[in-house]
Parts: C-alpha cells; sequence; structure tokens
C-alpha cells in the first residue's frame, strides 16, 4: 500500500498540515464537531478532534478501496479462509447471526440450559479457568455488564500461573458449592492447565471423589483432552477452530458471563455484535463507524507516526475494556511480516494501553498534555449511568469532554512555559447512549473491526500469533532448569544464567 497513489496522496496532504492546529479547524468550521461524526444504533463516533479534514477522510476512504476492503469484509463475514497463515476462517461473526450455523445455535441452547441450571441455587460461586482470549472477554464483560448480573452467585476469573491468583480466585468459597469452568481452546496453555489441576485437587480434597467431576466444566475445541482431564461431555462445550481466542466472547468462552447475566442478556450482546457486522459490511465509509476508527487510528499511526494510543473509558465498569483491547488489538496487529511472507514496509500495530478515566487523569494525563510524545486517545463514554448517582455521572463526562477539549485545544499562553498547554493533541469520543448488553456488544465488535480494517490496509494477517509460541517453548525448557530435572543451560545468555542459578540456589530455602 506504501507504494500506491492512494497512499503517495496521503502523505501529501498530511505534509500540508503540517503547522496547522485543531483549534484552526475548529474556528474556521463551525459545523466541523456536528459533520466529522458518524452513529449506528444509538453509538456515536466523533472523530472531529484529529488532524484530519474532510479531505483526509475521502482520501483514506480511497485508499480502503484500494486495499479492496469491502471485497475483504464480505470474505471475512462469509466465513472464508481469511486467517491464511492457518488456512481457516475467522468465522466469529457467525457467533451472532440472528439464524448462525446449525452447530452454533446447538451449543447455544446447550449453554443456556446449562446456565439455567448453574443459576438455580446449587453453586455460590462459578470460577472461570482459562487466559488470554479465554479470559478477557468473559472477564471484561462480566465486569462491564455489572448492572445486568442477575444470579444469585459469585462470578470470579483466574487465569495467572501465579498460586497467589489461585488463592485470591478461591478465597471464602466453600469448595462444595463452587463450579469451575476450564475455558481454552486447545486445552493444552500450560496456565490453565496448572490452575485446572489445582483447582481440582482443591475440590477433591472436600468432596466425595465421585462427586469431583460434576464441579467441572470445559470449554474446548478439544473435547478429548477435557475428557482426559475427567470432565463430562455433557459439560463440555464447543469451540470451533474457525473462532480465534481473542474473537471467542460470543462464543461458549462466554460461558461464565451467561451464568451471571443470563440467556437473554447475552442473547442482547450479540445482537449488538451482529448489528455492527452488518453496519460493517453495508455502511459507506464515511458513514462506517469501524472502518473510520480504523482508517484515523491508520492515519495517526503511519502518517503522524505516533507509536501508541490510548483508550479510556470513562466507566468504572469497561475497567477491563483497555486490557481486552490490549489482546485484541496487539495479538492481531502486532506484526512485522505480511500475510504474504514479505517484510512490512511500513509501521503496523501500535501500541495500546488506558485504564478509566478519571482515575487516568490523576496518574498519566499530564504525559497526555504535556509530555513530548503525543498519544492519540479514544474516549469512551456513556449519556445514561446504570446507577442512580445521575451526580456523579455528570462530574464523570464532564471530566470526559474536558479532558478532550483541553487536549485539543490546550490553553492561551500565560507567559509561564510550566503551565503552558499547547494543544493539538487528538483524540476521538465514542459515546453510547447507555452501557447495556447490546451497546457493550457494538462496542467489542467495533473494536474487532477497526482491527481488521487497519490489518487489510497493512496487508498482515490479524488472526494468528505466532509470536507468543517462542516464548512458551523457552519458558518450558527454563521450568526444567529451575526445578533441577534439568541441567541448566550453559549456552544461554550470562544473564539469563545467572538469574537462573541465583533462582536455583534461593529456592531450595523456601519452605512450603
Ligand atoms: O498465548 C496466546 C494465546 O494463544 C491466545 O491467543 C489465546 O487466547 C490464549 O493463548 C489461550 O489459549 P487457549 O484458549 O487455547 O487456552
Amino acid at each position: 500500500m506504501h507504494d500506491t497513489r492512494e497512499w503517495q496522496a496521503l502523505s501529501d496532504h498530511r505534509q500540508a498540515l503540517d503547522g496547522v492546529h485543531l483549534w484552526d479547524l475548529f474556528d474556521g468550521d463551525p459545523q466541523r464537531g456536528e459533520r466529522l461524526v458518524a452513529e449506528t444504533d444509538g453509538l456515536l463516533l466523533d472523530y472531529s478532534k484529529n488532524r484530519l479534514t474532510d479531505e483526509t477522510v475521502a482520501l483514506l476512504a480511497t485508499l480502503a478501496d484500494r486495499a479492496e476492503l469491502r471485497g475483504r469484509i464480505e470474505a471475512l463475514l462469509d466465513g472464508e479462509p481469511v486467517n491464511t497463515t492457518e488456512n481457516r476462517p475467522a468465522w466469529h461473526t457467525a457467533l451472532r447471526q440472528p439464524d448462525p450455523p446449525t452447530e452454533v445455535r446447538q451449543e447455544f441452547d446447550r449453554m443456556a440450559g446449562f446456565a439455567a441450571k448453574a443459576r438455580d441455587g446449587r453453586w455460590e460461586a462459578v470460577v472461570n479457568i482459562g487466559i488470554g482470549g479465554s479470559d478477557l472477554g468473559p472477564a471484561m464483560a462480566t465486569a462491564a455488564l455489572d448492572a445486568y448480573f442477575d444470579a444469585n452467585l459469585e462470578v470470579r476469573f483466574l487465569s495467572n500461573v501465579d498460586g497467589a491468583h489461585f488463592r485470591e480466585a478461591i478465597r471464602g468459597l466453600d469448595p462444595a458449592r463452587t463450579l469451575f469452568i476450564v475455558a481454552s481452546k486447545t486445552f493444552a496453555t500450560l496456565e490453565t492447565l496448572a490452575n485446572a489441576f489445582v483447582a481440582r485437587d482443591w475440590i477433591a480434597l472436600h468432596v466425595d471423589a465421585d462427586q469431583v467431576s460434576s464441579h467441572f466444566a470445559a470449554v474446548t475445541a478439544n473435547p478429548d483432552r477435557a475428557q482426559d482431564f475427567g470432565i463430562d461431555s455433557g459439560a463440555t462445550f464447543a469451540m470451533w477452530d474457525w473462532v480465534g481466542g481473542r474473537y471467542s466472547l460470543g462464543s461458549a468462552v462466554g460461558l461464565s458471563l451467561m451464568i451471571a447475566i443470563g440467556p437473554d442478556a447475552f442473547a442482547d450482546m450479540l445482537a449488538g455484535m451482529h448489528h455492527m457486522d452488518e453496519h460493517y459490511r453495508t455502511a459507506p465509509w464515511a458513514e462506517n463507524l469501524p472502518a473510520l476508527l480504523g482508517l484515523v487510528g491508520l492515519w495517526n499511526r503511519n502518517f503522524w507516526n505516533w507509536p501508541t494510543y490510548a483508550v479510556l473509558p470513562y466507566s468504572q465498569e469497561l475497567a477491563l475494556f483497555p486490557a481486552y483491547i490490549q489482546q485484541l488489538d496487539m495479538e492481531s496487529s502486532g506484526k512485522s511480516v505480511r500475510a504474504d511472507g514479505t517484510p512490512a514496509p511500513i509501521a503496523t500495530g501500535p501500541v495500546v494501553w488506558g485504564q478509566p478515566g478519571t482515575n487516568g487523569q490523576h496518574a498519566f494525563h499530564q504525559l497526555l498534555h504535556q509530555g513530548t510524545d503525543i498519544v492519540p486517545v479514544e474516549f469512551i463514554g456513556f449519556c445514561r449511568p446504570t446507577h442512580p448517582l445521575v451526580a456523579h455521572h455528570d462530574l464523570l463526562m464532564a471530566n470526559l469532554f474536558a479532558q478532550g477539549e483541553a487536549l485539543a485545544l490546550g490553553a492561551s499562553d500565560t507567559g509561564d512555559p510550566h503551565r503552558s498547554f499547547p494543544g493539538n493533541r487528538p483524540s476521538t469520543v465514542i459515546l453510547g447512549d447507555q452501557l447495556t448488553p447490546r451497546s457493550l456488544g457494538q462496542l467489542v465488535a467495533l473494536y474487532e473491526h477497526k482491527v481488521f480494517t487497519q490489518a487489510t490496509v497493512w496487508g498482515i494477517n490479524p488472526f494468528d500469533q505466532w509470536g507468543v509460541e517462542l516464548g512458551k517453548i523457552v519458558a518450558g525448557d527454563i521450568g526444567a532448569e529451575l526445578t533441577g530435572s534439568a541441567e541448566p543451560d550453559p549456552g544461554r545468555d550470562s544473564s539469563t544464567q545467572s538469574l537462573i542459578n541465583r533462582y536455583r540456589n534461593h529456592r531450595r530455602g523456601v519452605t512450603r
């Protein structure tokens, strides 16, 4: 793409914007804030506070056409093998079709039956064991939909292979009334298995042997391994190889969420996702929220060369949303090789970070306002709260709008360099009516398709993640060296070698 006419036109256009301040763009154009927005199904995207003009949007649209984005979207939504390095579809959108493939419908019905039983009083807690896509989606969504949590039990999430997380996950729970869901597409992930085994030991210590398996359910594309672990097929829910981990919230990976909010609310979330899928498929680029979010992000990344962006939800319920987007975006777009195997000639995925406002304002916003790096921000907020503390909500949202304005416009020069706010710092606002299962579904699909839009222009495959494999292999080798079942490899670098030796020496002194 970087060698096309369309890319060059954007580069030239970007040069022409040198020295243009956001306040010039707003001053000279009173309609800007009403025009550079897009809306669907009550969700508004305001991208007017980015360093761009109508011409930028038109040029970005020509780039999308040059990248054949429309055809790629069709291929994605039609279940074609868009995950080319693994030769399979990335068909998460099938999970949320109103009339989905039979196996999807059947699995949803099985989940709904299981969730109804789980909510009927036998359990006091459900603990989802999983990591990455088998954790972040349901953990994020369960927190996000706290107001819709209507089960008479607790739902917790155990992911880290750190005994401290297990300790915290079971704190105060009665093993006799605890259900574990082992969520793992592969059923081979080290962290998840280590936690599943220790959970099984904990249950076995407290209940009759013939009862242990009734405390476990599984979500996996590898039911044989779940069975070997001792989980009944009746409590094992399918995933398919065409659902990527970080795209799996709408699958049985969302079982813990469904237990928390019930099947109807879960279906509402799927409907919100589906709405966004169809919007993405059909809306012209200038009205297309995922395409715009992706193209503006690409404009900031490739033409302004800003290496990171922040996702700042002004919603405590979305506290885990930045972490969720970190996996979605960085595991998808952190690639330096294109789908055809050639090196990526231009920058790809930016670093994503963030946490909820207003907490971030008292932590890192200093850098956003006055730091030497420009960090484009994506603010997320809602007009109506899910709680009755309306005055709190007004304060919260006043801060969101104030941050966007202050970043964009800064403040006139006071003569004191320490108190000077240059402004001209870009941000985008995603404003919903209220955080509901449906709007959460829209948000998730919005970001999924944002990532797809960018990957399409960059020519990378957003659906594989080979980069995480090397670390797993090395950790396996080092693990054996730490426990003494293998001798330290003298071929290691001197830093790693001496760290391992120090650990081995100190580990011996550990009392259990
Ligand atoms: O290591 C990364 C990863 O492969 C993610 O892509 C995935 O979501 C996670 O591990 C968990 O994998 P699984 O669901 O197979 O346990």
